[in-house]
């Protein structure tokens, strides 16, 4: 009897019966907030299909909580969402599209997007962002495309952005930005579209440290509403010089610059020309009055006393006389 093993005794053998009896009654519990191929919906939302939650245009306040992550897609857009709390979309962490468009969202927390390591499209156009805490979207490495779009940012530094190793595709238009520097193409390095068409600064010299990157990595993204993409595109003419922000010369402006610009050149060239022979006659002159004037040497007016036949060296006039 001593020799059976501790498990083979009848008062353990129970006790784990039954610890494992109400294990599995408590497992339904949990399971049913959450059953099986019925992701839950976040709250007045419809899920058709059922990974696909469809909150548009909900007049919801806030971000539904709870949400599962089962979900792929969370469409938001067109509610009334104004603010983005740390961990906002907790839970959904197979989350691939999210749509935030049109909630007139005025603050993003900094951690608002932890967790949500496999989402591949964010759309916050057409809200009122002015500005972005740095590392808001460094959680975001698996992001392919971003629209902040119709927003009111006026910068967006490299740091923001963090890197974001296969961002495809960037919408800025419709912001207030005047500088995007270099640094941030940087940290993109899949980039291949960038769109910046309606911002201010977008033909300014502030973007020629971006001008000239792009002219460096010709096989760098294509961009939209940037100074470069028409200067790019056409071949090298003197326009680029006096319009940066020109899409195409017209053709007024090409023969303006066409006929003004060698006109100028032959213009100065018979300037120089001219006022170079006026120098030189005029030094001509000068060295040939100064020569006559040392030729005919006058003597000093003759003292009382000394001989006349002195007065006539170097004097033929004189001498003749
Ligand atoms: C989401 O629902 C709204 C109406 O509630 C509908 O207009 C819209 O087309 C739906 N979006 C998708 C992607 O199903
Ligand atoms: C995402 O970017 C790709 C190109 O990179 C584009 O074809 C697609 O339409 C974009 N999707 C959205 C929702 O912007």
């Amino acid at each position: 009897m001593g020799s059976l093993p501790f498990f083979w005794q009848p008062l353990p053998l129970l006790l784990l019966l039954s610890l494992s009896l109400a294990w599995a009654q408590m497992r339904p519990a949990t399971a049913s907030l959450r059953p099986p191929g019925d992701p839950v919906c976040p709250e007045s939302c419809t899920c058709q299909p059922s990974d696909q939650a469809n909150c548009s245009a909900l007049v919801l306040l806030a971000v539904p909580t709870g949400l599962s992550w089962r979900l792929h897609s969370l469409l938001l857009d067109r509610n009334r969402v104004r603010s983005l709390p740390p961990g906002a979309f907790q839970g959904a962490s197979a989350l691939l599209r999210l749509d935030l468009q049109e909630n007139g969202l005025r603050a993003v927390h900094a951690r608002a997007f932890w967790g949500l390591g496999t989402l591949q499209q964010l759309d916050l156009g057409s809200n009122q962002l002015e500005a972005l805490a740095p590392g808001t979207f460094a959680p975001l490495r698996a992001l392919r495309n971003l629209s902040l779009a119709n927003n009111r940012l006026v910068r967006l530094e490299p740091a923001t952005l963090g890197t974001l190793p296969l961002l495809r595709t960037l919408s800025l238009e419709d912001n207030s930005l005047d500088t995007l520097g270099p640094g941030l193409l940087a940290t993109l390095p899949a980039l291949r579209s960038l769109h910046l068409r309606g911002n201010p600064g977008a033909c300014g010299c502030a973007q020629r440290s971006l001008c000239t990157w792009l002219s460096q990595h010709p096989r760098g993204p294509e961009v939209e509403g940037l100074v470069c993409e028409a200067q790019r595109s056409l071949p090298i003419s003197p326009l680029s010089a006096f319009n940066p922000c020109a899409q195409s010369p017209t053709l007024r402006d090409l023969a303006v610059i066409y006929v003004i610009g060698p006109f100028s050149f032959l213009a100065s060239l018979a300037t120089c020309l001219a006022l170079g022979s006026v120098v030189t006659a005029c030094r001509a002159h000068r060295r040939r009055r100064a020569a006559a004037s040392r030729l005919p040497w006058r003597p000093p007016d003759p003292k009382p006393g000394t001989p006349p036949a002195q007065a006539g060296v170097g004097n033929p006039a004189a001498a003749q006389a």
